[in-house]
């Protein structure tokens, strides 16, 4: 393993900041991948005034449908989500059962003062939702309107404006319609554009007009390792469009780069008039069996002169390209940088950071934050819930889990919170958790056990535990049981989720006062949190508290209110490469 400290490359490059300004244009930079490290799959994205702004998609997870704003193109801001109050589709969140449905893929567009992210959601009433979020200001999370709905039945909608000013939508397939934008009305029927080049599923279709061509770029091959972007172009919007000879433009099909699954993006252009494209990958090499922070956003230089077909570069770790943007993390807005970590201590003043989603709209009043910190109420379902049935709805989860928690956005990382709990009936749980889907997550909780039955029959008290647990893709860890030492019980306990490698979490519990005597209660592999039955989605670490079933109907027993303070995201290394990395 090769260890490469950014330290001094970082401060070099400040140093010389102002200097390379006068001659930024003629000479190329060098940058690393991912730009948008983490759950970030499917990116769309746009320059306006040389601030870039970019969404991701988001799948059930709430708030939803993230805008990430740069003026470097490396470092980028969580401004707003265009998803973020029940009230913008109200029900919706409650009615969708699977763990992938929810927001695929969005186009995010700028148009005449006004920011539009284009959508589909997946999972209400088995059919597909359009929606269309507007914004004056997406640095204002309130900006963001309540969406125009459309029904297609195909997903990953474009928006173009072609040069009359009127407004189309391609879609999955590859098929064009008009949209009326105060509507949602679609002309009839579907007018097919392109079937690709043959690869399965042509969908991400995203349309560009330039030196009299429009421009069809799409993915096709299935957002697996066979993953690519291919292109076409016409004379006229509703074609014929004529593929280009050289496809796939972007792939790592068939190699042995530690980036696969390149594929699903879009271009736009920097204020130098450089262009540049931003598409998914999945940092896992081509054996693509581990990979916890699923598909992730990366960034690769694009070479397009007038009147020729795009050329893109090979997206791997180290890149080289046109001259980035200087280094500029003057953004307004309250939200964090991507990749910075999480240094939060809740107070009652402190507002929920951005950055700290759920598993679906949570219920009304589950967070909030106190003195005593951020306070979790219980939900009846546990992290897993109950298989979905319509006779106990509210312990599948789809009424909110209370779960609260941030992308995994480093290969290594340690994420600690301290707890406080003083659980009362038996099943009350809280705890920290790698979280992928409802079926695959990694639990270290402090839970209130069933008073064990000696052999005489004399029943004893209940028993303060920590319990370890995994569900997942492949093998699972057997559960441990391990008491809370006595002079633990009344304090504070650090519960810390660490990875031992790229592809190894241990999970710890330790006295606030005494991390010295820190249990490391369990180890578990990141293959329970890759792929599988939540191969759309990225883990989340984060903090729950449950009651495991006790209860009814959507309330627990009295007295399991959970407590999390001085909650601390540090990354550690990024991976580059199978064999580099890079410190952080
Ligand atoms: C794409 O395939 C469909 C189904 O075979 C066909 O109806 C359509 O005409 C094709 N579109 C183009 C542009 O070739
Ligand atoms: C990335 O590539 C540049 C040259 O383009 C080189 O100077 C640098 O050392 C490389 N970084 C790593 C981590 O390999
Ligand atoms: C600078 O980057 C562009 C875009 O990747 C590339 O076409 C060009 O060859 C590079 N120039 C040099 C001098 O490396
Ligand atoms: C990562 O850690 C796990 C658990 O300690 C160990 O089994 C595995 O061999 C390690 N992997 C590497 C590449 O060191
Ligand atoms: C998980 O995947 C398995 C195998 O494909 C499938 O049978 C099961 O229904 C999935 N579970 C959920 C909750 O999606
Ligand atoms: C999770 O909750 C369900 C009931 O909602 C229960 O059957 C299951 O045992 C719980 N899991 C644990 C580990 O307590």
């Amino acid at each position: 393993m090769k260890l490469l400290s950014l330290t001094s490359k970082v401060s070099l490059l400040a140093a010389v900041g102002s200097l390379a300004l006068a001659s930024a244009s003629a000479s190329n930079s060098s940058y690393y991948n991912p730009v948008l490290p983490g759950w970030h799959s499917d990116p769309s994205c746009t320059q306006v005034d040389g601030t870039f702004y970019c969404v991701t998609s988001t799948f059930i997870s709430f708030p939803g449908l993230p805008i990430y704003a740069s003026k470097d193109l490396i470092n980028w801001k969580l401004i707003s989500h265009a998803w973020n109050r029940e009230s913008q589709l109200p029900g919706v969140s409650a009615n969708t059962a699977g763990q992938q449905q929810g927001m695929f893929a969005a186009t995010l567009r700028y148009h005449d003062g006004l920011f539009y992210v284009i959508c589909e959601y997946l999972g209400v009433d088995n059919r597909n939702l359009g929606v269309v979020f507007k914004s004056p200001d997406p640095f204002d999370e309130r900006a963001w309107s309540d969406p125009v709905t459309f029904q297609t039945d195909s997903i990953d909608p474009d928006l173009f404006w072609d040069d009359d000013g009127r407004a189309y939508v391609a879609t999955q397939s590859i098929v064009l319609q008009e949209i009326d934008l105060a509507t949602g009305k679609l002309s009839q029927p579907p007018i097919s554009l392109w079937n690709g080049t043959g690869g399965v599923w042509p969908e991400g279709p995203h349309l560009y007009r330039k030196d009299g061509y429009y421009y069809l770029m799409i993915a096709e091959g299935g957002t697996e390792t066979d993953h690519s972007i291919t292109i076409a172009r016409s004379r006229n919007l509703k074609g014929p469009y004529e593929a280009y000879e050289n496809n796939p433009i972007l792939t790592n099909r068939g190699t042995n780069e530690y980036f696969q699954t390149v594929g699903h993006g879009d271009l736009f252009q920097d204020t130098e008039g450089n262009w540049w494209g931003i598409c998914l990958a999945t940092r896992s090499g081509p054996e693509w069996e581990i990979y916890p922070m699923g598909r992730e956003t990366v960034l690769f230089p694009v070479t397009w002169e007038e009147g020729e077909w795009p050329i893109l570069q090979r997206v791997r770790g180290n890149m080289s390209g046109w001259a980035l943007p200087s280094t500029n993390r003057d953004l307004p807005g309250d939200g964090p940088f991507n990749s910075d970590g999480d240094v939060y201590d809740f107070d009652k003043r402190t507002k929920i950071p951005r950055n700290l989603v759920h598993w679906r709209v949570p219920r009304p009043g589950a967070f909030s934050t106190t003195k005593r910190g951020l306070q979790i109420i219980p939900s009846r379902n546990n992290l897993t819930g109950t298989p979905f049935s319509e006779a106990t709805p509210e312990l599948t989860g789809q009424d909110g889990l209370s779960f609260i928690g941030r992308r995994q956005t480093h290969t290594l990382f340690t994420f600690s919170v301290d707890l406080s709990f003083a659980p009362k009936s038996v099943g009350q749980e809280a705890g920290v958790t790698v979280f992928l889907t409802q079926v695959n997550h990694i639990d270290l909780g402090v839970v209130l056990l069933a008073p064990s039955r000696s052999s005489n029959g004399a029943v004893g008290k209940p028993q303060l535990a920590f319990r370890f647990r995994a569900e997942g893709t492949g093998i699972r860890p057997e559960p441990k049981i391990v008491p809370v030492p006595s002079a633990w019980a009344d304090a504070k306990i650090r519960l810390q989720i660490q990875t031992l490698n790229a592809t190894h979490y241990s999970l710890a519990a330790m006295p606030v006062g005494d991390p010295q005597a820190k249990l490391i209660i369990g180890t578990a592999s990141a293959g329970l949190v890759s792929g599988g039955n939540g191969s759309f989605v990225g883990s989340l670490v984060g903090a729950y508290a449950t009651c495991n079933g006790a209860g009814l109907g959507v309330t627990c027993p009295k007295g399991g209110n959970a407590y999390f303070s001085r909650w601390r995201y540090i990354g550690e290394a990024q991976y580059i490469s199978a064999t580099e990395s890079i410190r952080v």
